[in-house]
């Protein structure tokens, strides 16, 4: 099979796997074992060798299976798969988006660093990277989309006096704005800021748009990250993360990640590879969806604006430059306002029937919340405000139903607001 000319969809059935390993299983069974057995101590012994990097690995061998913290089957499958999609060296599957962020966070930063992030982020990353790693020594600078490149420069310039910039953070589209922040800028300031005995890491959470829609190591990233409960399951019924990218920072995620532990089990990965199948398919669907739902809000009287990427245009030109530059496809995420507020959101949110109430996105099932007090209810007020996420914003992750189905039961909720 000649790999470079099939697109991942393609491969996503088999890929990496042989039917002969397993009794010409034409699927990957899972491998729910914790150890694998060595056939002699010197093999024991060469695989620990290329683990811990005590040795160049010679022409073709490869590390061979150890101890699932470190390797199995399920997971390097479901990597190699999942790389595909982003044209990635390699891939680590993580047990969430959060420990996939976190992980990457803490290999690439030190005491002393300084991130740079851009604003809204998803609650959870805003949290850790606001208060939990000031704790070690590492300092913040917000990035907003309202800033030039000069500004921004200079407000870091201002903050490092000395210090590293350890990783350019982006996370575009930004949860639940949908606002887009330029992959290229991130680059360019990571390398201005960077020097011989040191390189600022430039690390996109591309969970909004999933693989199929932005390829932020194309644009310039050196890893792009994942919560793969998200578009990758697609089912809510999974809580997993990925992260992909080129060859040297992979290799220093993966070190970490058997160091903390915090890999995805064989289930887990069993279970996205059976996802993977169907990535394409939900994710085209749930799109088209979306337009005709974001359509019908745009025209409803009790909403007062709807943020969807599709309605980005020249009105709003610096959205629209990067929109046309990084994304592929407007997505199925959507937000709205609905006038009057936070009691009339509730109302419309508790009218809902087949949209169900809850947090997450990029499943089967459509999924609406409340930001402001669900997903991002830790940011302080303060920061909400000059985020945009106010009282009066829904959030809409538009899975596969009917959409008109999907437009009736909005319809009928928001008579209720
Ligand atoms: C954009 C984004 N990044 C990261 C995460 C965290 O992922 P997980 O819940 O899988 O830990 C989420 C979760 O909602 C998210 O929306």
């Amino acid at each position: 099979m000649n790999k470079p000319d099939l697109h991942p969809e393609s491969l996503m059935m088999s890929y990496g796997y042989r039917p002969e390993w397993s009794e010409g299983a034409v699927k990957c069974p899972i491998f729910q074992t914790s150890t694998f057995v060595f056939k002699t101590a010197e093999e024991g012994k060469a695989h620990f060798e290329l683990a811990y990097g005590l040795r160049q690995p010679k022409e073709g061998e490869q590390v061979g299976l150890i101890y699932s913290r470190i390797n199995n089957p399920d997971l390097e499958i479901l990597e190699d798969r999942l790389g595909l999609w982003d044209e990635a060296d390699d891939c680590a599957v993580f047990e969430s988006g959060m420990s996939a962020i976190t992980t990457v966070l803490l290999e690439f930063l030190q005491p002393g660093d300084v991130v740079l992030h851009t604003n809204p982020l998803y609650g959870g990353t805003d949290h850790f990277i606001s208060e939990i790693l000031p704790k070690y020594g590492i300092e913040s600078v917000e990035w907003n989309s309202c800033d030039s490149y000069e500004a921004l420069q200079q407000r870091l310039e201002a903050k490092l006096q000395g210090k590293r910039l350890g990783v350019v953070y982006i996370e575009t589209p930004a949860n639940p704005t949908n606002t887009l922040y330029d992959i290229e800028w991130g680059k360019r300031l990571a390398e201005h800021f960077s020097s011989d005995a040191h390189k600022a890491v430039v690390v996109v959470d591309n969970t909004y748009l999933g693989p199929l829609w932005q390829h932020p190591l194309k644009h310039g990233a050196d890893l792009v990250a994942y919560s793969a409960t998200k578009y990758i399951g697609g089912h809510s019924d999974v809580i997993a993360g990925a992260v992909s990218g080129k060859a040297d920072y992979m290799q220093r995620v993966k070190v970490l990640r058997t160091f903390l532990g915090n890999m995805a089990g064989p289930w887990t990965g069993w279970l996205l590879l059976r996802s993977l199948e169907t990535l394409q398919l939900r994710m085209e669907r749930q799109a088209k969806n979306a337009r005709l739902v974001a359509e019908f809000l745009r025209g409803h009287p009790k909403v007062e604006k709807v943020h969807y990427l599709g309605f980005l245009d020249e009105n709003t030109p610096e959205q629209y430059a990067i929109f046309r530059k990084q994304c592929k496809n407007a997505g199925a995420m959507l937000s709205f306002d609905v006038k009057g507020g936070e009691p009339a959101a509730f109302r419309m949110l508790n009218s809902l029937k087949l949209v169900k109430l809850a947090v997450s996105l990029g499943s089967t099932e459509s999924l609406a919340q409340h930001p402001a007090s669900m997903t991002h209810a830790g940011v302080p007020p303060q920061r909400k405000a000059e985020m945009g996420i106010t009282d009066k914003m829904v959030r809409l992750s538009v899975g596969v139903e009917h959409p008109d189905d999907l437009i009736w039961d909005l319809k009928q909720a928001l008579e209720q607001a």
